[in-house]
């Protein structure tokens, strides 16, 4: 039996975008065809980096109605799991490598609502994230290391990108799999290729061109390399 048919989504992050005119950024990226907002949150001690906490996603939350992906750099995931979810996250993506025991956050999340994420850095192998897999709404695998947007792709991490993929067909969950760092027209075909269908792109996005033009390319380079993927 051949895999579910995979759907494609973009998800512009708005740690690219203006802070002081946030909803000018939401507005543009839904009017662009984002399928979802995907937003950083960093601590200080989990990366080296600090962003926004709760408030920034009730902020977008009460501006679109698309699903807010809320990717948790942060020591201690379980602790603010609930802060997150009231906030109005839809998808709480925490990594493997946090000092929360994975399972509880993952039962956590679930009795909060909300869908769960497991994210793994780029030196992470996928063995660590594997067994949680029938488990979980969305894998997310770094092709950056996590801190800061605008990066370079780091390409060696598509086979964790094709592991996921096959790991989550043979399930048959349909979760997601998600590639986040340096996604750019150039990069996003090979992600696509490799399975990816839940596509960060955050400087991509907002930093140069139009927000529109910048999405309709990144929808473009995402099909393209779908069209490569033998399936
Ligand atoms: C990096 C963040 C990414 C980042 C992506 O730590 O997790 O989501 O904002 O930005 P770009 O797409 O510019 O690499
Ligand atoms: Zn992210």
């Amino acid at each position: 039996m051949s895999p579910p048919a995979v759907r494609r989504r973009l998800a512009p992050s708005l740690l690219s975008a203006d802070f002081g005119a946030i909803g000018e950024a939401v507005r543009a990226a839904e009017a662009g065809g984002a399928d979802a907002f995907h937003l950083d949150v960093m601590d200080g001690h989990f990366v080296p980096n600090l962003s926004f906490g709760p408030a920034m996603v009730a902020a977008v939350r009460a501006r679109t109605r698309l699903p807010l992906d809320v990717h948790l750099m942060i020591d201690d995931p379980l602790r603010y799991a609930e802060a997150f979810r009231k906030a109005g996250g839809d998808t709480l993506v925490f990594h493997v490598e946090s000092g929360s025991d994975p399972r509880a956050v993952v039962r956590r999340v679930h009795d909060l609502g909300a869908q769960v994420g497991a994210a793994i850095r780029p030196d992470t192998p996928f063995a660590e994230v594997e067994p949680l897999v029938p488990d979980l709404d969305q894998v997310l695998v770094m092709s950056v290391h996590p801190g800061f947007s605008g990066q370079k792709f780091l390409a060696d991490v598509l086979p964790k990108v094709r592991a996921a993929r096959d790991r989550v067909d043979a399930l048959g969950t349909g979760a997601d799999v998600s590639i986040d760092g340096g996604i750019t027209t150039e990069t996003a075909p090979a992600a696509a290729e490799a399975g990816a269908s839940f596509f960060v792109c955050g400087n991509s996005t907002f930093v140069g061109g139009t927000v529109g033009e910048n999405l309709a390319r990144l929808r473009a380079a995402v099909e393209e390399g779908a069209r490569r993927a033998v399936r």
